[in-house]
């Protein structure tokens, strides 16, 4: 999704070797839809030149205050203006010292002093440099003039040494931004936990029971909220998924390790969503050593689970939003109210698995909102906007 469509990104690049980390941070944001100015000094061109960034953004890449045949009337204070955010990286220790002193000789660093946006910096230096007191005096200074500064990481710096010093990669930079302009903060200082993904209930050493669920619908969940504002922490059973950036994740494998984990995060929720696919059922023994094959056919005792969503609702605090998932292959809608009321839930999505781009595993979903009051059915969308619809119901709701 381009979720920075709208917004205007200035990309503020300083003479450091990390310079080139840049042109895949712009080329991302323009892929989220942002329109994105790239603001050199002098140094930076020496490592990389205008014209990837131009190439990259569609747009003129600024390097001098004094170039005349530039789009603005007035370039720095056009720009200024435009800018939903600014973000000076890499960061040399010079420029950080500039900033934090208001010097502005350059366009770089009028356009940040001329700017009231958000402005962000990712230092990237020598790890003494880093820790020379006067660097570190500077960022003080930047962050008490209300820059957020973007951690450096360790590692083998260019220069050889081992330290930090490091510019992060530029999908972390990325995300930075989008977190910072993507979505109104609707759901900001509220607690989310979201439950995504399968379980998996060990036989044996080598061998267990689960289901197809993929937690693509979770983490979508999760990654929306997130954007929004909130806080959020995602109980995710084994699944092949990325993390979402800024989300808290706690990786658990079976029904019982998620329940403790609910049960543990529950206090501390607002909001809690369900969507994982947990088993019902385990082996009743899980055997200590491989289970040999005989010759005769095998049969399985198992075991109930606990249902985590059912004691989440005899369990809930007040202000507790519980929204559950019910996957169903016949009479969704009637067997979905059941579970809303059996449960003690404000909500559960119910999806068919026989419906067609709804099943596990595919980046789609058609859900239908049940609500003690009623119901919404939306069509086949993606998961991502899925998402978005169910927490505005969920937002609405609270
Ligand atoms: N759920 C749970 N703990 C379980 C089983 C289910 O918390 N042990 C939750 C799921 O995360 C989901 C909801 O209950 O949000 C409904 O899950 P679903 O599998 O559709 O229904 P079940 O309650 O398991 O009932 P059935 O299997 O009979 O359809």
């Amino acid at each position: 999704m381009e979720d920075l469509r709208g917004k205007c990104v200035v990309l503020g690049v300083t003479g450091g070797i990390a310079a080139y980390k840049m042109a895949d941070t712009a080329r991302l944001l323009v892929k989220m839809g942002a329109e994105v100015h790239v603001i050199m000094t002098e140094n930076a061109t020496r490592f990389i030149t205008p014209l990837t960034f131009e190439t990259l953004t569609n747009r003129r890449c600024v390097v001098d205050t004094f170039a005349r045949d530039f789009q603005y009337d007035v370039a720095h204070i056009s720009l200024a203006k435009a800018a939903d955010l600014i973000l000076i990286a890499p960061a040399t220790a010079n420029v950080l010292a500039k900033l934090a002193h208001g010097i502005a000789d350059d366009m770089l660093t009028t356009v940040v002093l001329a700017a009231r946006c958000r402005k962000l910096a990712a230092p990237a230096m020598n790890t003494a440099m880093l820790e020379n007191p006067v660097t570190q005096d500077n960022l003080a200074a930047l962050k008490k003039y209300g820059f957020e500064i973007i951690e450096p990481e360790g590692g083998l710096l260019a220069c050889g040494d081992v330290g930090k010093g490091k510019l992060p990669a530029p999908e972390v930079l990325a995300d930075r931004v989008l977190r910072h302009l993507a979505r109104e903060k609707s759901l900001a200082g509220v607690r989310v936990a979201v439950t995504a993904g399968p379980t998996q209930e060990a036989l044996d050493p080598v061998r267990f029971l689960s289901n197809h669920s993929s937690g693509k619908m979770g983490y979508a969940i999760a990654r929306e909220a997130m954007l929004r504002g909130a806080e959020v922490t995602l109980i995710s059973g084994p699944t092949a998924l990325d993390a979402p950036p800024f989300v808290q994740v706690e990786r658990v494998q079976s029904a019982g390790e998620m329940f403790a984990a609910v049960r543990r995060v529950l206090p501390e929720t607002d909001i809690l969503i369900k969507a994982a696919a947990v088993a019902d059922y385990r082996p009743a023994e899980v055997a200590g050593d491989k289970l040999k094959k005989r010759d005769e056919d095998l049969s399985l005792a198992l075991e109930r689970t606990d249902d985590i969503l059912a004691w989440a609702g005899r369990n809930r605090h007040p202000g507790l939003f519980l929204c559950g998932f019910s996957m169903e292959t016949r009479d969704l809608l009637e067997n979905s109210r059941k579970k809303l009321e059996k449960k003690g839930l404000d909500m559960i999505a119910a999806n068919d698995l026989r419906t067609a781009g709804a099943g596990f595993g595919v980046d789609t979903n058609a859900i239908t909102l049940l609500t003690p009051e009623g119901a919404e059915e939306l069509p086949l969308m993606s998961k991502a906007e899925a998402a978005a619809r169910l927490l505005d119901a969920i937002e609405a709701r609270r």
